[in-house]
Parts: structure tokens; sequence; C-alpha cells
């Protein structure tokens, strides 16, 4: 399948960042996307406090939206969690599974990031799946064999697009203004494109989305979304205003 098969996914990250006061930034993504919406998907994720809004402002436009982790299970007595099936009523469509900040704030483990993507397949939302190695990781020489490590173990055997989104972050680019060149980014998308294909086949391969994350920034835009096996980008910081994300999206374009 050729690569321009791929719609380019650009997805805002809030996380603990957004009062209500914020809606004005989202209402003018909103607003710009019927420009945009050929060319580009765009899935904002807000904290939960702003998703049922969220939700509201972008119906019927196309702007998807989502949170940025949920519980396996359905419901039950989890205090502070929020499930998979509760994001969908809220009005959401998506959920960020795996981000490194969970996985090391509360001690995420491949297989529960795994159990959550399942449970956003059963809720119907689509999954962004993080992997991403560690500063340390990189340096000696393990990024690949971490990043391996954690495709086999946080995807679902029955991951497929387009439910299914990978995010590659490395944690070292996140919130630093650091970023891989182009070249390891190249090479890292196209590792991950190739575990895919080789466990879930060439077709399934070809299909699925894989991401960017970290640190990406309308300067440095155009250069990542330009480069071989990058799909699209999930953006931090630069998710919060909305003269960034627009002019990052338009760069997906
Ligand atoms: P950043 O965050 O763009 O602020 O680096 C990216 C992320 O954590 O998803």
């Amino acid at each position: 399948m050729a690569k321009n098969a791929r719609k380019k996914l650009i997805a805002g990250n809030w996380k603990m960042n957004g009062l209500a006061a914020s809606a004005p930034e989202f209402v003018r993504v909103v607003g710009a996307y019927q420009g945009l919406k050929d060319s580009v998907d765009v899935m904002v994720f807000p904290p939960f406090t702003l998703l049922t809004s969220f939700g509201t402002a972008s119906r019927g436009v196309g702007v998807l939206v989502g949170g940025q982790d949920c519980h396996a299970k359905a419901s039950g007595a989890h205090t502070g969690d929020v499930s998979a099936e509760m994001i969908a009523d809220a009005g959401g469509q998506a959920v960020i599974v795996g981000h490194s900040e969970r996985r090391t704030d509360h001690g995420e483990t491949d297989a529960d990031v795994r159990a959550k993507a399942e449970a956003a397949r059963r809720a119907g939302l689509v999954a962004v799946i993080c992997v991403g190695e560690t500063k340390e990781q990189r340096e000696s020489g393990e990024a690949k064999a971490v990043v391996s490590r954690q495709l086999a173990g946080s995807l679902p055997d029955d991951a497929a697009a387009p439910h299914v989104v990978v995010a590659y972050e490395p944690v070292w680019a996140i919130g630093t203004g650091l970023t891989p060149t182009a070249e390891e980014i190249a090479e890292m998308h196209g590792f991950i494109r190739s575990e895919i294909v080789g466990r879930f086949g060439a077709d399934a391969g070809a299909k699925m989305r894989i991401l960017y994350g970290g640190s990406v920034k309308p300067d440095n835009a155009k250069e990542i979304l330009a480069t071989a096996d990058v799909d699209g980008a999930l953006v931090g910081g630069a998710s919060l205003k909305a003269d960034d994300f627009l002019a990052i999206a338009r760069a997906a374009g």
C-alpha cells in the first residue's frame, strides 16, 4: 500500500493543563478544521474535566476528542479512575494508553497498557498506544530492543487500523525541546513498522498509523511529518495554543 494511503493524524495531548477558560483555544481548532479535514485527521485529548464540553463543541465537525488514560475495567470500585466506556459516554472517540508519564508516574506495565488498549476496543474507542525509550536506554544502544518489547507487550493480538494507532515518543524528547534527527526518527519508525508487519502481517502493517511525539513544534513539524513512516504527531506543549497546534496540522497537509 502506498504511504499516502495513511492519512496523517495530528493529536494534541493537553496533559494536566486546561480550565474551562481554555475552551476558546479548542473552539478555534474546531473552527479551522473545515479547511484541513481533507488532508489531516485531528484529535484532542483534554483533561477529563473538559472532555464533555469539548465533545459537544466538536460534534459533527470531525475533530475527535478523547481521554488521556482509561481503566481496563468497564466499571467498579476503582476510586479516581475512568473507564473507556465512560470516555465514550462523555463523547470521546479515542484514548491515549501507555504514555510514558503514566508508565513512570503510575508504574504502568506493558500488560496494563495492553489491557487498557483492549478496553478501548471494547468501548469502541481508538487506542493511541505509546512506546519509547529513555535517554539511558538510547545511549546504551537498547532503544530498539526496548521499543520492540513495549510493542510486543502493549499491543493486543487484534491490533489493527483504524482502531489502533502507535505513538513513538522517546522519553528524553518529551517536553525538553530535544528531538531525534530525521534519520533517527525514520530508522525507529521503519523498525516499528517492520515489527508490526512481522506480528500482524504486511497489510495490517501498511495500514497502521505510527505517530512521532516529543517536542513537535511549528518550526520542526514539516521536517518530522515528511519523514518516512511518520504518519502524524502526538503533540504535548504546542497543542495548548490553537495557533501552534493548527500550524502543526497544516504542516501535515
Ligand atoms: P511535548 O509532549 O510535545 O510537550 O514534548 C509530547 C507528549 O508527551 O505527548
